[in-house]
């Protein structure tokens, strides 16, 4: 458990290689005033990630990695988050994988948003997987990141159905608008006294 200490919201980074929605639910969260946290800064690997139009959008720094070398991108983000005094790193769709180096010379808290109800279906391909398996139910959950691969502790999960005539996009624009709602609670659980 971290406590918030007098008005200052936490210093929060937030890691995408795609669309951004998540990112954008965050941001409105970060608003709140309610919300713990402060977005300071966008990272992602992808310069054509969508989501770093929300960077303009909202006057959040961004920053772009190109992962052609992986250590020196992590090394060079490791500065940056330093720099920044980041505190939270929120994973939002970010599809490269943290290195052990990464997360042990990282002082904070890293959570992650994955589209299952972990520890069902790790990885890629979730809904596709799920649906595969003839699953009554998959969903998202948010958990802390460790050096196991969505393996670190759950901090909360949402249910979705699966219906008969639920393909993989559709199951994943359902369990998306739960994400969207899901993060920001997840936060809320975690720094709230
Ligand atoms: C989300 O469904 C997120 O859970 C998933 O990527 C999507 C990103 O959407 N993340 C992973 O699969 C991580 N392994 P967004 O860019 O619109 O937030």
């Amino acid at each position: 458990m971290v406590l918030l200490t007098g008005f200052n919201k936490i210093k929060t980074a937030v890691f995408i290689s795609g669309k951004g929605s998540n990112l954008k639910a965050l941001i409105k969260f970060s608003k709140l005033k309610k919300s713990p946290i402060n977005i300071n800064l966008i990272i992602s690997n992808n310069p054509k990630s969508k989501g770093l139009k929300f960077a303009k959008i909202f006057k959040i720094k961004k920053k772009v990695f190109n992962y052609n070398h992986k250590n020196l991108s992590e090394k060079k983000i490791l500065f940056e988050l330093k720099k920044n005094k980041i505190k939270l790193i929120c994973l939002a769709g970010f599809m490269k994988i943290l290195s052990k180096y990464f997360i042990k010379n990282f002082k904070g808290i890293i959570l992650n948003i994955h589209p299952s109800l972990l520890p069902k279906f790790k990885g890629l391909n979730t809904h596709e997987r799920a649906i595969k398996n003839k699953e009554k139910y998959s969903g998202c959950t948010v958990h802390i990141v460790n050096s196991k691969l969505d393996s670190g502790k759950i901090i909360l999960q949402k249910k979705v159905k699966i219906q008969k005539y639920d393909t993989p996009k559709t199951l994943a624009d359902k369990i998306l608008i739960q994400e969207h709602k899901l993060y920001p609670k997840a936060i809320m659980e975690i720094f709230s006294l």
